[in-house]
C-alpha cells in the first residue's frame, strides 16, 4: 500500500486528512498516512499556548498565537466548503471570531472522524532525505526521547511558515534598557499598560499587535514602517512613521526625524520559511510571497512530484484554500490527477510566478489568488463553495479596513457555503474585552 508522511497537523494537516477521509467515505482506497506533530495537540498555530522560547523538551514553540486575537478577515472567506458554520455552531455566528472560537470550528470538523488515529503527537520529524526512490523519514518521539526512522512514497510538508521569526537588528539595541521582543513571542497586550511601545513592521502582525496594544491601554504605539506606511486612520495614541533609524538609550529615532521615547520595541518583521528537516534537494527556498517558485499548482515540488507542500502561500485566502490543495495533492498521490509534463509544468509554473511579480495592490492581490484557488478547486471533486463571493467579501474588507480600521471587525458578511447572513456581534471589537468562546456565541 502507498504510504505517505503528512509532517505537521495544523489547519493544512487537518485538511489533508479530511481529503483522505472523505475519498475513503467513497469507497475509494486511499493511502496508508501518518502524520507527524510535534506539539501534544491538533489545531496548529490555533492550538493556543502561553509558552514561548523553549517547550519542555526543548523544542522551540511553534506558535505565534496570542491571548486576544481575533480573526483579522471576515469567517466567510475562510469557511469550509464541506463543514459550514452555521452546521458547526447551529445557527448563524458572527463574521470576526476570536481565536477560541476558530480553533473551535477547525478541530470540529476533523473531531468527526477518525484522523486522529493517524496523529503520532509529541513526534518531531527531524530529517528527510530521498533514496532509492522513497523518503527516509527520521523522527523524534520528544516525550520518551526516542529516534525512529521509517519509510515513505509520498511526503506532504505542512508544518506552517509563521513560526520562525526573522528578527533584523537596529543600531543601539544592545544599549536599550526596554523589552525587545518579536510578534511571534507576542502573547498578551496586557503587559504593555501605560507603556510607550514601538512595533516595526506594516503587515498584519504590525496592524494587530500595535491595535492590541493600543486596546489594552498603552501609553503611546508608534509604527515604524520600511518601504510602504499602511495608512490607516489611526485612533488617539496610535502614530506610523518611517523605518527606526536608531535606538539611543531609551529613545527611538526614525528616518522621518521622529523621536519617541521607548519602553518596549515589538518587531513584526515576519517569519522565514524554515525546514532545517528537509534535505536540500526537496527543500522550499522562499519568502513570504503569494506564489513560491518551484511548486506546480502550488503543491508539488517541481524537482519530485513525491514531494508536497501545503499552504505555503502568503495567504489571503486560508482555510477552503488549504482543503483545496490538500484534495489535489491526495488525487495526485492516488493517481486520478496525472502530473503533465516536464515542460507544461515548469511554464505553468512561471506564469503563475510572471503574474504575482506584477501585482501592485491588494485588489490585485485578492484576484490572483482567488483565481488561483478557483483553478485548484476545478480539479478535484472538494465541494461546491461561491468563491466569487469570497473575492467580493475580501474587496469590501478591505474598503471597511481604509474606512475605520477600529471598527471593520464589526461588520456582517454572507456564508458562501450556506448564503446565512451573519448577525452583528453584541459588542464593538474596540469593547469586547472577554472574548472568550462562551461569551462570543452569547448572543
Ligand atoms: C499570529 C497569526 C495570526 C493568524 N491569524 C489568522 C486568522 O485570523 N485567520 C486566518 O485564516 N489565518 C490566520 N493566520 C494564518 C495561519 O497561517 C493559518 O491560519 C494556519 O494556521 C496555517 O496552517 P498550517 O497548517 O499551514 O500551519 P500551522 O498552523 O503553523 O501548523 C503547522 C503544524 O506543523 C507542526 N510542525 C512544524 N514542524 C514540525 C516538525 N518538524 N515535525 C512535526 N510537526 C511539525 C507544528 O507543530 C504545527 O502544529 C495567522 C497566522 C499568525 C502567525
Ligand atoms: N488574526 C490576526 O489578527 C492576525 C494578526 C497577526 C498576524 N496575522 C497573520 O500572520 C501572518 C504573518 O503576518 P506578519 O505581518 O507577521 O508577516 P508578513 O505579512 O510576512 O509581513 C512582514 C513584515 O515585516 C516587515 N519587515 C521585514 N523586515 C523588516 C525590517 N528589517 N524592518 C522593518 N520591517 C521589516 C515587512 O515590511 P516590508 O513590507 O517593508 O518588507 C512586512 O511588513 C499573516 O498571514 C497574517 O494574516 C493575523
Amino acid at each position: 500500500m502507498t504510504k505517505v508522511a503528512l509532517i505537521g497537523a495544523g489547519p493544512c494537516g487537518l485538511s489533508f486528512l479530511r481529503a483522505i477521509e472523505q475519498a475513503e467515505k467513497k469507497g475509494e482506497k486511499v493511502p496508508e498516512v501518518v502524520c507527524f506533530e510535534k506539539q501534544e495537540d491538533w489545531g496548529g498555530l490555533w492550538n493556543y499556548s502561553w509558552r514561548t522560547g523553549s517547550d519542555q523538551y526543548g523544542d522551540p514553540v511553534p506558535n505565534s498565537m496570542y491571548r486576544y486575537l481575533w480573526s483579522n478577515g471576515p469567517k466567510e472567506c475562510l469557511e469550509f466548503a464541506d463543514y459550514s458554520f452555521d452546521e458547526h455552531f447551529g445557527r448563524p455566528i458572527p463574521s470576526f471570531p476570536p481565536r477560541e472560537v476558530l480553533y473551535d470550528y477547525i478541530v470540529g470538523r476533523v473531531k468527526k472522524g477518525k484522523s486522529k488515529d493517524k496523529i503520532k503527537f509529541n513526534t518531531r520529524v527531524a530529517n528527510i532525505e530521498f533514496k532509492n526512490d522513497k523518503f527516509d523519514v527520521s523522527y523524534q518521539d520528544k516525550v520518551n526521547n526516542e529516534m525512529s526512522k521509517e519509510t515513505f512514497d509520498y511526503v506532504v510538508v505542512s508544518s506552517g511558515h509563521f513560526s520562525v521569526p526573522f528578527i533584523p537588528e537596529y543600531k543601539g539595541m544592545n544599549s536599550f534598557p526596554g523589552r525587545i521582543m518579536h510578534s511571534h513571542d507576542f502573547r498578551d497586550a496586557e503587559e504593555f499598560r501605560g507603556k510607550d511601545v514601538i512595533v516595526l513592521g506594516s503587515s498584519y502582525s504590525a496592524e494587530d499587535v500595535a491595535l492590541q496594544c493600543n486596546k489594552y491601554g498603552a501609553k503611546s504605539v508608534t509604527i515604524g514602517y520600511r518601504h510602504n506606511p499602511m495608512g490607516f486612520k489611526w485612533p488617539k495614541g496610535m502614530k506610523e512613521v518611517h523605518y527606526l533609524d536608531k535606538l539611543e538609550g531609551k529613545k527611538a529615532i526614525f528616518k522621518d526625524g521622529t523621536e519617541q521615547n521607548a519602553d518596549a520595541i515589538i518587531l513584526c518583521t515576519g517569519y522565514l520559511h524554515h525546514f532545517p528537516f528537509i534535505d536540500e534537494s526537496l527543500k522550499l527556498k522562499t519568502h513570504n510571497r503569494l506564489y513560491p517558485p518551484k511548486l506546480y499548482k502550488g503543491v508539488v515540488w517541481q524537482d519530485n512530484h513525491k514531494m508536497m507542500y501545503l499552504g505555503m502561500q502568503d495567504q489571503f485566502h486560508t482555510f477552503n484554500m488549504f482543503d483545496c490543495q490538500a484534495w489535489f495533492a491526495r488525487d495526485v498521490i492516488m493517481g486520478k490527477i496525472k502530473m503533465p509534463e516536464t515542460k507544461e509544468i515548469e511554464s505553468d509554473i512561471n506564469k503563475w510566478v510572471a503574474m504575482e511579480e506584477k501585482l501592485e495592490n491588494p485588489d490585485q492581490m485578492i484576484d490572483f489568488q482567488t483565481e488561483y484557488t478557483k483553478e485548484l478547486h476545478e480539479m478535484s471533486d472538494y465541494p461546491k463553495i461561491d468563491f466569487e463571493l469570497i473575492r467580493t467579501h475580501f474587496k469590501e474588507w478591505e474598503h471597511h479596513k481604509v474606512e475605520d480600521i477600529m471598527t471593520y471587525r464589526n461588520k456582517s458578511f454572507s456564508s458562501p457555503v450556506t448564503g446565512s447572513v451573519a448577525p452583528v456581534h453584541h459588542t464593538p471589537w474596540e469593547t469586547a474585552m472577554d472574548d472568550s468562546m462562551k461569551t462570543f456565541l452569547d448572543q
